[in-house]
């Protein structure tokens, strides 16, 4: 069976083993890349997170330059670093391959070793005088950047996240796990828990349970009988989410679907959470769709609404001193490819990665921020079609969806 990347930030994916073996002059081998990625899949379990800047690195989209800037920088600074784990790994699993060895184990003959150690000298300079004004420019980046901000580590942590079968819910799971959390993981049912299982290594210190969240009550049961107390959770993301695209406003069914698992099934689960005697986070995905109506979407910004303005009630509560302990951050995202988007047209320039979202709502939890919004463009549109009036808003989005657009 073909392996996956899992774990973006140890892992390589088959074009970027591609380069990796450029560099190094060898030559790319699917077998050796499927072994690749079995091996590094159980490396962040091996190694433990990059931190700060070495984090910042590891974000890095691989390109000839880099690798070459990255082996010298890793080799001289971090040497846990992931891009480590993976150059080393490649060359380990080619030596014990006869062509890789062959290969790497190629010298010069006589006439052309001085030449030889020559050119090598010489590209070491070249590499060493084009690496050190790389590294500075990456330094001021990231430390002029609120990218230093995003470098978290969630060592010892234990997170809750729900709906990590896919979409956000599936990468803020895998970033936790990358970043040495123990993560306690729900999907819907025991079919797709075992999917997931079947993808991580067994060394992942993940919990998969399975609880459908339109049923009442069922998240904060299921947790109970899997032996999991609210005092052992320090931060709880609640992603899974529903919309119903096509539904009318009017069909009551539908409404009440999406506010049972939009906002209901987080109540609940803030209820079970936050009484204890602990000072955990709670993180609750809502949407910046929540400033305006939409059409068509099942009451999906409605419930989005309710979510935002009753965290925002909650929030006083704590400030007030009642029984809640939880420290709520409210996230608002604007666009994301998921599968319940459909970007077509602007809608595609206006999405941010998935994975930057979720970078963005762990280091907002670790700064314990009240309100998520991301990105800053989207939030301005919105506010800005807010702002033009009820008239102009309604010219906009009515034509937005129709009945039974899916
Ligand atoms: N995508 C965007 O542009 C965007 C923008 C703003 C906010 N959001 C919010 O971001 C969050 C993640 O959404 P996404 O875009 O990643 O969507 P997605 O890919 O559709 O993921 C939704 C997740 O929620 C789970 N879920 C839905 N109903 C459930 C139920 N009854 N029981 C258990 N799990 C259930 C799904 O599980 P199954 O796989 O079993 O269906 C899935 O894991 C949502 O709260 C969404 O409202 C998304």
């Amino acid at each position: 069976m073909a392996h996956a990347v899992v774990f973006p930030s140890w892992q390589v994916s088959r074009n970027d083993y591609g380069l990796i073996c450029d560099y190094l002059s060898l030559t790319p081998e699917n077998a050796i890349h499927e072994r690749l990625l079995h091996y590094l899949a159980e490396a962040p379990f091996r190694q433990g997170p990059a931190s700060g800047f070495a984090a910042y690195l590891a974000q890095l989209r691989l390109t000839p330059f880099r690798i070459a800037r990255l082996d010298l920088v890793t080799k001289r600074l971090f040497p846990a670093h992931p891009f480590r784990q993976m150059i080393n790994a490649v060359v380990a699993l080619h030596e014990c391959d006869g062509e890789g060895y062959a290969e790497l184990s190629r010298a010069p003959s006589a006439p052309w070793l001085l030449p030889s150690l020559g050119a090598w000298g010489v590209g070491l300079v070249l590499s060493v005088s084009l690496t050190l004004p790389w590294l500075l420019w990456h330094g001021a980046a990231y430390a002029l950047s609120s990218r230093a901000a995003l470098s978290l580590d969630l060592r010892g942590k234990r997170v809750l996240i729900t709906g990590v079968g896919r979409g956000l819910g599936y990468d803020l799971f895998i970033l936790a796990l990358e970043q040495g959390a123990q993560v306690i993981g729900t999907v819907r049912d025991e079919a797709a828990a075992d999917r997931l299982r079947a993808t991580l290594p067994a060394t992942a210190p993940a919990t998969i349970v399975a609880a459908d969240l339109s049923v009442p009550g069922r998240l904060a049961t299921t947790l109970e009988a899997g032996g999991v107390r609210p005092d052992q959770i320090d931060l709880a993301i609640l992603s899974a989410g529903t919309k119903r695209d096509g539904a009318s406003l009017l069909e009551v069914s539908a409404l009440e679907a999406t506010f049972r698992v939009n906002f209901f099934a987080p109540a609940e689960l803030a209820a079970w959470l936050c009484p204890g005697a602990h000072d955990a986070v709670l993180v609750l995905i809502s949407s910046i769709g929540r400033w305006h109506g939409m059409p068509f979407s099942g009451g999906y910004n409605a419930s989005k609404a309710a979510l935002s303005i009753w965290a925002d009630g909650l929030a006083m509560e704590r400030a007030a001193g009642a029984t809640s302990s939880c420290h709520v951050l409210t996230v608002e995202p604007g666009l994301f490819a998921s599968a319940m988007v459909r970007l077509t047209g602007l809608l595609r320039l206006l999405a941010v990665p998935r994975r930057q979202v979720a970078l963005r709502v762990f280091a907002a939890a670790h700064q314990r921020r009240a309100v998520l919004r991301y990105p800053a463009g989207f939030t301005a549109l919105t506010w800005g079609l807010c702002l033009a009036g009820r008239a102009v808003r309604t010219r906009v989005l009515a034509t937005m969806k129709g009945p039974g657009d899916q």
